[in-house]
């Protein structure tokens, strides 16, 4: 708790101290339907709040998530004199723009954009996250597809896009907020990644494009991008096309790169347009910043750029939202300072350490079936084997009981009969905590095994007690 939460307020209004605990919003709710009519002192809107924050789940166990949780301090200050920079504001803070084209020639260099030099930098821009930049990467697509449609006397009112059911939900936000017809990919049980001919056999005239994705939300796998370019490059070839990939990296962008780098998913394979990236994710940034990062220049429309000149000089502008503090990109500028690919490479290691650890001790239980490959994010997902009398969800539940939050959810359609649990290994996710996190599954386990066929049985007296319903 910091100093100002200790220390009693002076309420400005009427001169005398009020403690944090005892003010009058301690015995009586806060409103929340409207504005309250009076003031309070900020220790007490603080405590309140802070408070109500701390009934939530605890972030450091929260092994749902794929955002940061920890950062240094250092980092922390940083983020914190950033809040005040308007990272819109371009003319005024050319230093605070100067370090986001930084970052962005970074991640081009790092992705193996080709044409840094003769585009005198990266092509790309910070996001408030990676749903943000994909939907600016879907839009290049779409505009570049109907460009090219206009131009050949063809029609341009039918773009859809091809994906597998395995995509995150911003991808279906897309293609419903842009009016893209969504083509989605099954997937059935036992795989959980498109394949290079569900693909082919799914593109047309009309395809903007096709996501690829490198960490998929479901079970961390990398689709096979190389495979997908082959497939779409001959298809391109004979037909005329000029259908692009692009590459939804938001967890895979930062770890690819230093846990394997001979893997071709970036720029090196010829079709791939457009990566985007969550900072926040494996980039160890807290929440908020994502980027977008094109091939070159070439592949970014000119419809989707606008230049004003209102804030000083002329600037170029191309994201959905204009102010966002600085913050987000301080942090990771930070972080590619602090760590360098040294940095970034001994910890994807030791992330991926953990996951190989937790996902050896769960398989050797016997009581699960691993989901995960273990050659992509550093994650574990398993399923509970039908024999159990518990089920996926029953777990999920019981390891709250530890604190733990670790979801379980159903596969996508044609999948959807596996369930899942996923434990997302992240940063602060020590040897220690790993273990812990383990003894608390085979704990829960224990329980269950326990009580679920005394449950079991008792719903069944209780059931065979009932009246009929007549
Ligand atoms: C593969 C994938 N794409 C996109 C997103 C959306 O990312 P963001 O939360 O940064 O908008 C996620 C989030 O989990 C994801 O896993």
């Amino acid at each position: 708790m910091t100093s100002s939460a200790t220390q009693p307020a002076k309420d400005s209004r009427n001169g005398h101290f009020a403690a944090s605990y005892g003010h009058r919003y301690m015995t009586r709710p806060v409103p929340t339907d409207r504005l309250p009519d009076e003031s309070n002192p900020a220790a007490v809107a603080y405590q309140l709040l802070k408070d109500e924050v701390e009934l939530d789940g605890k972030p450091a166990q929260n092994l749902a998530t794929f955002c940061t949780t920890w950062m240094e301090p250092e980092a922390d200050k940083l983020i914190a004199e950033g809040l005040h920079y308007n990272l819109a504001d371009e003319d005024e803070y050319p230093h605070v723009s100067e370090i986001q084209k930084t970052c962005v020639n970074m991640m081009a260099d790092l992705f193996h954009a080709p044409d840094i030099s003769t585009d005198g930098g990266g092509m790309g821009t910070a996001t408030i996250g990676s749903s943000e930049a994909m939907m600016l990467a879907g839009l290049a697509m779409k505009f570049n597809w109907r460009n090219r449609q206009l131009a050949a006397g063809k029609p341009a009112d039918k773009p859809n896009l091809i994906m597998g059911t395995n995509v995150q939900i911003c991808w279906k936000k897309f293609a419903r907020y842009f009016d893209v017809e969504p083509k989605l990919l099954p997937l059935e049980p036992g795989r959980y990644v498109v394949t290079p001919e569900q693909v082919a056999s799914a593109v047309d005239e009309n395809t903007i494009g096709v996501c690829a994705v490198v960490g998929s939300t479901f079970t961390g796998e990398f689709e096979d991008v190389k495979a997908i370019n082959d497939a779409l490059e001959r298809l391109n070839a004979e037909r005329g096309w000029h259908v692009p990939i692009h590459v939804d990296g938001a967890s895979g962008g930062f770890v690819a790169p230093f846990l394997y780098p001979d893997l071709e998913w970036d720029f090196r394979v010829p079709l791939v347009q457009s990566i985007n990236i969550s900072g926040h994710k494996y980039g160890l940034c807290y929440p908020g910043i994502g980027w977008v990062i094109w091939r070159n220049r070439a592949a970014v429309p000119e419809d989707l750029i606008f230049r004003v000149n209102y804030l000083g000089g002329e600037m170029e502008t191309f994201t959905l939202n204009f102010s966002r503090p600085a913050s987000g990109v301080l942090s990771q500028a930070y972080n590619f300072l602090r760590l360098g690919r040294e940095g970034y490479t001994t910890c994807m290691t030791a992330l991926k350490a953990n996951a190989d650890y937790i996902r050896e001790r769960l398989e050797a239980t016997g009581d699960f079936d691993i989901m995960s490959d273990g050659q992509s994010l550093p994650l574990v997902a398993w399923s509970v084997k039908e024999s159990a009398p518990y089920t996926a969800f029953d777990l999920s539940d019981k390891l709250r009981e530890r604190g733990w939050i670790v979801p379980a959810y159903t596969m996508p359609k044609h999948a959807e009969s596996v369930t899942c649990l996923r434990a997302v290994v992240r940063e602060n996710m020590s040897r220690t905590l790993a273990d812990d996190l383990v003894d608390d599954v085979l704990w829960a386990v224990g329980e269950l095994n326990r009580t679920k066929p005394k449950l079991a049985a008792e719903v069944i007296e209780r059931e065979a007690n009932q009246e009929p319903i007549c």
